[in-house]
């Protein structure tokens, strides 16, 4: 309907995993465009594990959404009316579309896709932020170099996925940690990782690490935290990097897990960092261009996980957390 915007707002802030019961839907009247603004169909929003902390009691690396607030998301969408000279009906955008079916955006937060380098999906997912995320992490913190053993965890997710296909072009022997069958199999044979570790059928973490890099890591990218960031500290070379992209595992933990192994830091003379990819945004150019010209080379790909209709976002969101996706996580709207 052309004149509803169907959304969902934040009913309730949670306390463990986030899903259907932390949401309300409703639907109210579009807000026609301002000036400097555009009124937009949303095509697919991103679903991201960043969402937990924005909704949550616990610290939060930008603002809290508030209790009545239109849930707050990345998306990739359709100009309907534009009062902003940068955009014409028509225009594909990405921009701050939340969970809304037609929200009204400003135009200086919306950018307009260039589909000459890659088709929506690419955008989504391999020119996405997951890709971003992945790039920097390695490039930057980690100062990934050819030959190094790379070890990867959520290595089947949207962030994991691409991370373990830059070390592969980089020239590194990457090892995927992913959870379940399904997943190993997927970062194996169609991802092409030398090891994959199934970290739900490990009895001891830390030795199916020492079993598949036996002469040890040189970079973890850490998505999980947690006891997997002990494991992995346990099996790190000496001049290893930790690059500390996130920590699922501890999203929602009642006690906060207490990483024991740090202290094998010093004697290895390894180096641990964080990020925050947005934090990147001059150099998204720089790092689009490599992206680019992977995908074009057939080098680079991801998988999306879509789930369809505005109505799956809550659950969306609970998936990531239970790991039942496999690859980028987006929600087709329209
Ligand atoms: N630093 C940054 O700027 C930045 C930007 C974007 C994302 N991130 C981080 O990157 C990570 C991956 O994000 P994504 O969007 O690509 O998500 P994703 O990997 O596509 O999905 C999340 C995955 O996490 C795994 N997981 C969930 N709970 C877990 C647990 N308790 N222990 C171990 N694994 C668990 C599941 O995979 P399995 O089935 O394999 O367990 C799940 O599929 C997250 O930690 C996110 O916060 C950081």
């Amino acid at each position: 309907m052309r004149n509803a915007n169907h959304r969902f707002t934040l009913a309730a802030r949670p306390t463990g995993i986030p899903g259907p019961e932390n949401f309300a839907e409703d639907t109210v009247p579009i807000r026609p465009p301002a000036d400097g603004e555009v009124l937009v169909e949303t095509l697919f929003i991103s679903i991201d594990p960043a969402m937990r902390s924005w909704i949550g009691e616990g610290p939060s690396y930008t603002r809290r959404i508030e209790i009545g607030d239109p849930m707050r998301a990345g998306g990739v969408a359709r100009v309907l009316e534009s009062r902003s000279p940068d955009f014409q009906p028509g225009d594909i955008v990405q921009g701050r579309t939340g969970w809304q079916s037609h929200p009204t955006l400003r135009g200086r937060e919306t950018q307009k896709l260039d589909l000459s380098r890659g088709t929506i999906d690419d955008w989504l997912g391999p020119l996405g932020t997951s890709a971003l995320t992945a790039y920097f992490g390695l490039r930057d913190v980690g100062d990934l170099r050819p030959g190094d053993t790379l070890l990867v965890s959520t290595a089947a997710g949207g962030v994991g996925q691409i991370a373990c296909q830059i070390g592969l072009i980089d020239g590194c022997r990457v090892v995927g940690i992913a959870g379940g069958p399904d997943k190993c199999r997927f970062i194996k044979d169609e991802l092409g990782v030398a090891e994959a570790i199934d970290y739900k059928a490990e009895p001891d973490l830390t030795a199916a690490i020492r079993r598949t890099c036996p002469d040890g890591v040189d970079v973890y990218f850490d998505n999980v935290g947690g006891p997997m960031l002990d494991a992995a500290l346990a099996n790190m070379r000496n001049g290893g990097r930790i690059v500390c992209c996130g920590r699922i595992s501890q999203a929602g933990a009642k006690e906060p897990y207490g990483v024991k192994n740090l202290g094998m830091m010093g004697g290895r003379n390894m180096r641990m960092g964080t990020f925050i990819v947005f934090n990147y945004n001059r150099r998204y150019p720089e790092a689009r261009a490599w992206l680019a010209a992977q995908i074009k080379a057939g080098r680079l790909r991801q998988k999306l996980h879509v789930e369809d209709g505005l109505h799956r976002a809550p659950h969306a969101l609970r998936m990531l957390f239970t790991g039942e996706n496999t690859g980028k996580l987006v929600v087709k709207v329209a």
